[in-house]
């Protein structure tokens, strides 16, 4: 991997929630268009950091950076969630919410929108931002009638996941977190993510990906692979470290 300007500097980064500290200090590098897998055992930490980049209100950054972009990187922490989103962060939610009364071309056409103005990009009317929506729908096997209907409501655990992926391709975010896309998804949707990545990181897009499911790590084809451990980033490494990790498990790897 040739080192450039990251995309993505989080530096020393701690969140606690309520009185409890999740995150200590988290520190790491994402380069444009690398893919970084997230790993750590379940209740270490890695939705949480997700929530907190993302600018949910209830994870509370005590201190610590984030900063998004090459050129003149802003600071994630100083913004607004919507302002997070509009500079180019995308988090795929572990567990997407429904918003009932919501439709989801509304939505998603509104998110889309609000991105391209802070690009400097005309915004899409209703009959472009439809066909694009339709294409996206289409090639990730979704019913183009998902649309019409309110965001995510009644929707099956992998149909909400397509739903996040259909929001990731329309975005084209600089950097997207992915929490656990491949739960939920059947065999041709993780086949789908695992495509859908691979054009958008050849298009620039970086990506940090949590997942506990090695066969898709390996399809990735990850730059980096972390483990996160008591609030910190406990071990850096490669494919390699994903495997043991799968092999021994993340109670005999802190033994
Ligand atoms: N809203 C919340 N209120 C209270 N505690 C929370 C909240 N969100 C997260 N936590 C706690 O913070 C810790 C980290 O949770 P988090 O969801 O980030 O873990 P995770 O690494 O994503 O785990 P998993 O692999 O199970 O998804 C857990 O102990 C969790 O119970
Ligand atoms: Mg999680």
């Amino acid at each position: 991997m040739t080192t450039t300007t990251p995309v993505l500097q989080v530096r020393d980064l701690r969140v606690d929630i309520g009185e409890r500290t999740v995150l200590q200090s988290v520190s790491l590098d994402v380069q444009p268009g690398s893919l970084v897998v997230l790993m750590g055992a379940n209740g270490s930490g890695k939705s949480t950091l997700g929530m907190a980049l993302a600018g949910h209100p209830l994870y509370n950054i005590v201190h610590g950076q984030a900063l998004l972009g090459t050129d003149n990187p802003v600071d994630l922490v100083q913004l607004p969630a919507h302002e997070r989103a509009r500079a180019g962060f995308f988090l795929s939610f572990q567990s997407p919410p429904d918003i009932p009364g919501v439709k989801n071309n509304l939505f998603i056409r509104t998110a889309l929108n609000a991105v391209r103005e802070s690009r400097g990009e005309e915004p899409l009317d209703a009959f472009d931002f439809l066909s694009s929506a339709k294409q996206g729908a289409k090639e990730l096997g979704m019913p183009a009638a998902m649309l019409s209907r309110p965001v995510n409501e009644g929707f099956s655990g992998g149909e909400r996941k397509r739903n996040e992926l259909l929001q990731l391709t329309l975005l084209k975010p600089r950097i997207a977190l992915l929490d656990e896309i491949d739960s939920g998804l059947d065999v041709d949707g993780v086949r789908a993510v695992v495509e859908l990545v691979q054009r958008m990181r050849a298009q620039g897009t970086a990506f940090i990906v949590v997942s506990h499911y090695l066969q898709m790590i390996e399809s990735l084809q990850p730059d980096q692979v972390l483990r996160l451990d008591q609030g910190r980033i406990a071990e850096t490494g490669t494919l390699e470290l994903a495997r043991s990790i799968a092999e021994t498990g993340f109670a005999r790897a802190n033994a």
